[in-house]
């Protein structure tokens, strides 16, 4: 019974000398521990009439960075790397960096995630937002003549700043894998606009078999139709 007076008394007492924090009392509180709570300083949107320059700044004690500070990290002084630009302000003909395989892997990927919603898998502008008659602006397709002749400058600044009424996806895409992704826009577009020579010989012999069988089928079944004329042979 004692001890229990005892303890209560003393947390009654520790309460009384540190006070709670966020609670309102009418007079100063203890404060015995001071940690840095009181010390000099500025805070945020405070003036500071050290500044002579009440016109234009206020005499803000916070003071803008010097003109041309850039943070640790951020100085993307290579133009055609993160704007797609030449020297010239021009879009660069080609992605600045080395074309592989496994970027090319990256941009299916990346391209699969952002791009298809709209622009479907194959690039024709056929994504799931266009088919499902949502009132979205339609997205063109890649194969148009137009955009067949787009520089790669030109399809990375629409994946950083949109276009018209497409939004800019800088925010969900970094630079390298937004020049992925071009490169596998442009190898979109190169599958549906392939030449012969395009096609690795093995692989020719094979579609050329197909393509035979095919049209044949083709030609058996259709009554004077002119039946599977330049068919690629794909399975039935
Ligand atoms: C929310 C739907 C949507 C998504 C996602 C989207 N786009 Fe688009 N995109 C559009 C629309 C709509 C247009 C046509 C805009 C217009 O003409 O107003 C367009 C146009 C384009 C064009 C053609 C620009 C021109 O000059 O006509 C390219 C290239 C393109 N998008 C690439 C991409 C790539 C690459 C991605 C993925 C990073 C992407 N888009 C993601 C909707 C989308």
């Amino acid at each position: 019974m004692m001890s229990k007076t005892i303890t209560m008394l003393v947390a009654a007492g520790l309460l009384a000398l540190t006070g709670c924090r966020g609670m309102t009392w009418e007079e100063p509180t203890i404060h015995p521990i001071q940690d840095m709570d009181f010390q000099q300083k500025f805070e945020p949107q405070e003036t500071n009439r050290f500044f002579d320059d009440a016109e234009q700044m206020k005499g803000a004690a916070q003071r803008p960075p010097v003109p041309g500070t850039v943070a640790r990290g951020f100085l993307r002084e290579d133009n055609r790397f993160y704007r797609g630009r030449t020297e010239n302000g021009d879009f660069v003909e080609e992605i600045p960096v080395p074309l592989s395989r496994e970027l090319l892997e990256r941009g299916q990927e990346r391209y699969n995630i952002y791009c298809t919603v709209c622009h479907g898998k194959a690039g024709d502008g056929n994504g799931i937002i266009m088919t499902g008659d949502y009132g979205y602006t339609p997205a063109p397709s890649y194969h148009i003549e137009r955009l067949r002749n787009v520089k790669d400058g030109y399809i990375y600044n629409v994946i950083t700043n949109g276009v018209r009424n497409m939004p800019g996806y800088a925010q969900q895409v970094p630079v390298a894998d937004r020049w992925a992704i071009v490169a596998y826009v442009r190898a979109l577009q190169r599958s549906q606009h392939a030449e012969r020579e395009d096609v690795p010989p093995s692989a020719l012999a094979e579609i050329e078999q197909g393509g035979s069988a095919n049209m044949n089928a083709g030609r058996q079944g259709a009554t004077g139709g002119s039946g599977g004329s330049d068919t690629t042979g794909t399975a039935q």
